[in-house]
């Protein structure tokens, strides 16, 4: 048996921030979704295959390792035997993501790949569809959204952070771009599933986001 807690929300909207302190408060594994699409992204980068060179694309999912591990109690991502964490937050692997998450062939398989890692595990997992598609009978299901301007900033914050140059306006117009792609996929598509619960982030904090999602997981898990 397992248990499964599915954050769902837009790019910027704080799920993976929020989904990281939770996993380690909670000790549920931490799945991101959106990291495994972002390895087949940099893999197509690293290969040299053109986004329209959908076959060539859809052949990396059989040559592919994507692994989660933790190290020094982080959350890490390993393509092929590499960490490719931080590697996979750059521009690059953010600007051509979102087409290649559309690609339906690459969604059923790592819709698999993220089935099998949640066997018989308690688990936290966020991304576009997880409550919808993935696991429609996740236990919890929350859907975290923020205004634009705010994920903006957020995002805008996190690559300074991590040392990534993007100004503003060009983080506003990928982010854009990705919500717009993101919430007209065939399949998989962004939205909020109809028993999810809404959270508007844009004036908490956090802290304050985590606290309210723990709670609701603490209700339910009755630990
Ligand atoms: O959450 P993120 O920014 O790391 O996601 C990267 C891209 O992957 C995003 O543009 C949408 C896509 N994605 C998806 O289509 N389905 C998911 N479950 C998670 C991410």
């Amino acid at each position: 048996m397992s248990f499964i807690v599915a954050i769902d929300g837009p790019a910027g909207s704080g799920k993976g921030t929020i989904t990281e302190i939770i996993s380690k408060k909670l000790g549920l594994v931490n799945i991101g979704s959106g990291a495994a699409y972002r390895c087949v992204a940099l893999e197509t980068i690293n290969k040299r295959i053109d986004l329209k060179e959908t076959e060539k694309i859809i052949k990396i999912l059989d040559e592919i390792n994507i692994e989660y591990k933790i190290e020094n109690k982080q959350n890490v991502i390993y393509l092929n035997g590499k960490n490719v964490t931080q590697r996979i937050r750059e521009k690059d692997v953010a600007t051509i993501v979102s087409p290649i998450s559309s690609i339906k062939e690459v969604r059923f398989r790592l819709n698999d790949l993220f089935r099998d890692c949640a066997k018989n595990k308690d688990v936290i997992m966020e991304g576009r569809d997880i409550g919808t598609y993935v696991f429609p009978n996740a236990d919890i299901k929350i859907y975290l959204d923020a205004t634009i301007e705010e994920r903006v900033k957020r995002r805008y914050k996190q690559n300074q952070e991590n040392g990534i140059e993007m100004d503003y306006e060009e983080i506003l117009k990928n982010i854009k771009k990705r919500d717009e792609n993101d919430k007209n996929k065939e399949i998989g598509a962004l939205k909020q599933a109809e028993d999810a619960i809404y959270i508007d982030s844009s004036n908490m904090s956090i802290e304050e986001v985590a606290n309210k999602v723990i709670d609701i997981i603490k209700q339910k898990r009755k630990i």
